[in-house]
């Protein structure tokens, strides 16, 4: 039920500090990792991980990639359903198959999964319902722990797959011996993301008068950021474009000179992420060079990189793990954009909530 909220989306925005929280206690045990331990000897035992997704799971494990390479120190290729299954590349020797699938019912990861299953392979299903098609046809299942999620627009189950990620490659790292692994302080993390979502969370009214100023009346809008921002910028623009129906991208902020940067003129809202330590200047000049040409451009930069005059701060983040809570922000703000339209916020046109056609 929607208990005294007007929207599920809502709703399930505001559960993710209690998602992160429940995901950490369920997977720690104290400082041990709770996760099967056969598993975690097959999936350390790969040579590549093939993370195969669609829509915001595609953009979790986007994410994923980074925390699985500096954390169990393995190569992962990111993979989205509909190609993968019909241009198959070739494969490494000893792969290892992750599905990423709020509903664990998708079409296009299921006809992976299966080709998967004939050639014999292993898999490994992060879903948020345990007995969907994908998590019984897998190898296995880690669960994700969002509680159901209504909304058609995935929020909750995008951080809760980012956090579940971060469990397993801990796991595979120390595993493996590797020192990232053993350094991080996930539970740390988590209980820091916690508290750092429900910051934003309270501050909904904020976010509510920036869909306001930068989104009224306008038909397109631009998310750019550097590495990890640059994946998270991807499913920020999809959650404004799947429930406002304004036109939005995300840019690597790099791209742009190669020819994006001819759609800004006057007034065109852009929205700039600065959480990547290494791309944080570069983006700076960026946002100068669209500020130039006319760019309504709000920053969204971590607490670390925030300059004077930047409008939203994120509060201090693990920033392989960061899209976890500066994503909340465009959460809120494709929330809003939408309600001002008069649009349905939960069940956006032409869309469901899980899609089992091909
Ligand atoms: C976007 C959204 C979709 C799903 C996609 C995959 O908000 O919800 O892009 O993420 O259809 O669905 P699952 O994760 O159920 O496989």
């Amino acid at each position: 039920s929607k208990g005294t909220y007007d929207t599920f989306m809502l709703k399930e925005i505001d559960e993710q500090p209690a998602v992160m929280r429940k995901i950490s206690s369920h997977y720690f045990d104290g400082k041990k990792i709770n996760v099967d331990q056969k598993m975690l000897k097959d999936v350390a035992d790969a040579d590549r991980l093939y993370i195969v997704a669609a829509g915001t799971s595609y953009h979790a494990a986007l994410v994923g990639k980074d925390i699985f390479e500096n954390l169990a120190d393995v190569p992962v290729d990111v993979e989205l359903a509909s190609e993968f299954g019909y241009h198959m590349p070739k494969l490494s020797k000893k792969p290892f198959f992750i599905f990423l699938s709020q509903s664990g019912e998708t079409a296009d990861s299921r006809q992976v999964l299966v080709k998967v299953n004939e050639l014999g392979f292993h898999s490994l299903t992060m879903t948020n319902v345990p007995n969907s098609t994908l998590s019984r046809e897998a190898t296995y299942t880690m669960e994700l722990l969002a509680g159901p999620e209504i909304a058609v627009a995935s929020t909750k189950a995008y951080t809760a797959n980012i956090a579940v990620e971060a469990v397993l490659a801990k796991a595979m790292g120390e595993l493996k011996g590797v020192k990232a692994a053993k350094d991080l302080d996930l539970q740390g993390q988590l209980a820091l993301a916690a508290n750092a979502i429900q910051t934003i969370v309270d501050e909904k009214d904020k976010f509510n008068k920036i869909a306001d100023d930068y989104l009224t009346g306008k038909n397109d809008a631009f998310y750019i950021g550097r590495g990890i921002d640059y994946a998270l910028s991807l499913e920020a623009a999809l959650k404004l474009k799947e429930i406002s129906y304004i036109h939005s991208e995300g840019f690597a902020a790099g791209e742009l000179k190669h020819g994006t940067i001819s759609l800004i003129e006057k007034d065109t809202p852009v929205f700039a992420y600065i959480n990547d330590g290494i791309g944080a200047a570069h983006t700076r000049g960026n946002i100068q060079e669209v500020t130039a040409r006319g760019a309504h451009v709000l920053v969204i930069a971590s607490k670390k990189y925030a300059e004077k005059g930047d409008q939203v701060i994120i509060p201090e983040i693990n920033e392989m793990i960061s899209p976890i809570v500066s994503v909340v922000p465009a959460q809120l703000i494709a929330y809003y954009a939408s309600l001002a339209r008069g649009n349905n916020v939960d069940q956006p046109r032409n869309l469901a909530k899980s899609v089992t056609v091909e």
